[in-house]
C-alpha cells in the first residue's frame, strides 16, 4: 500500500465534501441552464442525466479506484500503475491530457468566477432593485465590453485560488468546502420558493422536464432546411463529464488523498448525487423566472446573469438574498478551481521538486496569461471566430471553442481511456481489491459499464457527432 506524500483527508467525509465541492461549481448553475436552454430542454436534459448514471458515475468510481491506489499525481500515477500492470509506461500521457485539460478549463473558469466576484458588489449595493429585464441585460452587456473589470475579477479569483492550493489538502482544500456545500444549498432551496410563486413555475418545470427530441436533434440551417445533428447529445454527454469533474485527473487526484478504509462506491454515489441535485435545482429556478419575464433561454453563457438578478430585485430581502447567493456562487467555483490545477501542482511537487508554494505560483501565472483570451472573447476579440468554416462552430469565439474542446473533446476522451485502463489494463484483482466491495453484482455492474457501456458509449457519442455513423 502507497502513501502519498501530499498528506491525507481527514476522513471519508472530508473526501465526500471536497469532491463535492470540485464536482458542484459553475458547471451546475451557470452552464447547465444555459446549455440547457439552448439545446431544447427536456430532452437534453434526459440525455445527460442517462450519461451521469451509465457513464459518469462508472467512470468517478474508476478514477478513485487508480488514484487511490497510485497515490501520486495523475500522471506518475497511470505511469506506476501501468508498470505495476506490466504495460507500457506510455500510460502516463492520459495525466498529461489531463493535466492539459485542466489548464484550459481554469483560464476561462476563473474569468467567468469572475463575473460571478463582481456580481457579489452589484447585488450588495442594490443595483438590481426594481430593474426591468433590459436593464438587467445592458448592465451585463456593459460589464462584458469593460475588458479591465474583466481583467480585475479574473485577477482577484486567480489570486483566491491560488491561495488555497499553496496551503495544500487539509489545511486548504479541506476547510475551504465544510461548510460551503450546505449553505449554498439551501440558498438554492429558498430561491426554489421564490421560483415557484412566480406564474411561469409550470412552464419551467415543463421545459425542464418534458423531452422532446424533435428539439434536442433538429436545427434549421441559413436555407431553412432541417437538419438532424448529434452535437446536442455530445454537448450533454461533455456536460456529464465536465459536472462531476471526470476525465482529467482532478478526482483522481482527491482519491489519492482518500483514506483506505472508506467505500469508493458509496462516495460516489453521494457525490453524483449532490451534484445532479444542484443542477436540477438551478434548472427549475431559473427557467421560471426566464419563461415569466419573457426572456429566452437560449441567450447563452449571459443567462444566469440576466435572469436571477431579476429575481433579486423583485423579491423581498432581495439584496441580502442576491448577494449571499452569488457569494455562495463564488465559493462553489472556488472549490472547483482547486480541483482544475491540483494535478498540475501535485506533479509540479513530485518531478519537479518544487514546493507547493512555488508550483501553485507558476501555475497561476500561466493560466491567468491564457485566461486572457476569454477576457478578449467577450470584447475586442468578440468577432474573431476561427473555425468560421465549420456549420458546427461557425458563430464559436475563442472562449466557446475552448469550452467546447475541453468540455466536449478532452474530458470524454480522458474518460474513455480511464475507462479502457480500469478494466482492460489493470489486474482484476486490482481492482477488486482497491474498490474493496467483493466481486458481488456491484462489482459485476461496474466491471461491466467500464469494460463495455461505457467506451462504446462515447465511441458512438463521438463518431455520431462528426457525421462519421
Ligand atoms: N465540476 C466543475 C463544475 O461543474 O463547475 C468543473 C470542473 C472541475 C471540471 C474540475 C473538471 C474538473 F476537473
Amino acid at each position: 500500500m502507497r502513501e502519498s506524500i501530499h498528506g491525507q483527508w481527514s476522513s471519508r467525509w472530508a473526501f465526500v465534501l471536497a469532491a463535492t465541492g470540485s464536482a458542484v461549481g459553475l458547471g451546475n448553475i451557470w452552464k447547465f441552464p444555459y446549455i440547457t436552454g439552448e439545446n431544447g430542454g427536456g430532452a437534453f436534459v434526459l440525455v445527460y442525466l442517462l450519461c451521469i448514471a451509465i457513464i459518469g458515475i462508472p467512470i468517478m468510481m474508476a478514477e478513485i479506484m487508480l488514484g487511490r491506489r497510485g497515490r501520486q499525481s495523475p500522471i506518475n500515477t497511470m505511469h506506476t500503475l501501468a508498470i505495476e500492470a506490466g504495460h507500457n509506461p506510455h500510460w502516463k500521457w492520459l495525466g498529461w491530457l489531463g493535466v492539459v485539460a485542466g489548464f484550459l478549463i481554469l483560464s476561462y473558469y476563473s474569468v467567468i468566477a469572475g463575473w460571478a466576484l463582481a456580481y457579489v458588489f452589484r447585488t450588495a449595493t442594490g443595483t438590481f432593485t426594481n430593474a426591468t429585464p433590459d436593464g438587467i441585460g445592458s448592465i451585463f452587456g456593459n460589464f462584458l465590453a469593460d475588458t479591465e473589470s474583466l481583467m480585475f475579477w479574473h485577477t482577484l479569483f486567480m489570486v483566491m485560488t491560488m491561495i488555497v492550493v499553496a496551503r495544500g489538502v487539509a489545511g486548504g482544500l479541506e476547510k475551504a468546502v465544510k461548510f460551503l456545500m450546505p449553505s449554498l444549498f439551501i440558498i438554492m432551496i429558498i430561491l426554489l420558493g421564490y421560483a415557484m410563486n412566480t406564474a411561469a413555475f409550470g412552464a419551467g418545470i415543463e421545459f425542464l422536464f418534458k423531452p422532446d427530441f424533435h428539439a434536442l436533434l433538429y436545427y434549421t440551417d441559413d436555407f431553412g432546411v432541417e437538419r438532424m445533428s448529434w452535437n446536442p447529445v455530445l454537448i450533454a454527454m461533455g456536460h456529464a463529464f465536465f459536472t462531476l469533474s471526470l476525465g482529467m485527473g482532478a478526482i483522481m487526484v482527491y482519491g489519492s488523498y482518500l483514506p483506505q478504509d472508506a467505500s469508493i462506491a458509496k462516495t460516489t454515489f453521494l457525490i453524483a448525487g449532490a451534484d445532479t441535485m444542484v443542477a436540477l435545482v438551478a434548472g427549475m429556478v431559473i427557467f421560471p423566472i426566464v419563461f415569466a419575464n419573457g426572456l429566452e433561454p437560449g441567450s447563452g453563457p449571459g443567462l444566469i446573469f440576466q435572469t436571477l438578478p431579476l429575481a433579486f430585485g423583485h423579491m423581498p430581502g432581495g439584496v441580502f438574498f442576491g448577494t449571499l447567493f452569488f457569494i455562495l456562487l463564488t465559493f462553489a467555483a472556488w472549490t472547483s478551481s482547486i480541483s482544475l490545477i491540483e494535478p498540475a501542482v501535485a506533479w509540479l511537487v513530485e518531478n519537479r521538486n518544487m514546493d507547493r508554494m512555488k508550483a501553485s505560483v507558476v501555475m497561476g501565472i500561466a493560466c491567468w496569461l491564457f485566461g486572457l483570451i476569454t477576457v478578449f472573447s467577450f470584447n475586442i476579440w468578440s468577432d474573431i471566430t476561427p473555425l468560421y468554416m465549420f456549420e458546427t462552430f461557425r458563430d464559436k469565439t475563442l472562449f466557446d471553442l475552448l469550452d467546447y474542446l475541453t468540455a466536449n473533446i478532452m474530458l470524454p476522451l480522458g474518460g474513455l481511456l480511464i475507462a479502457i485502463f480500469s478494466v482492460w489494463i489493470m489486474h482484476e484483482d486490482a481492482s477488486v481489491d482497491e474498490l474493496n466491495m467483493g466481486e458481488g453484482l456491484t462489482y459485476q455492474i461496474w466491471h461491466f459499464l467500464v469494460r463495455y457501456i461505457t467506451p462504446i458509449a462515447v465511441i458512438i457519442v463521438f463518431l455520431r457527432a462528426i457525421k462519421v455513423i
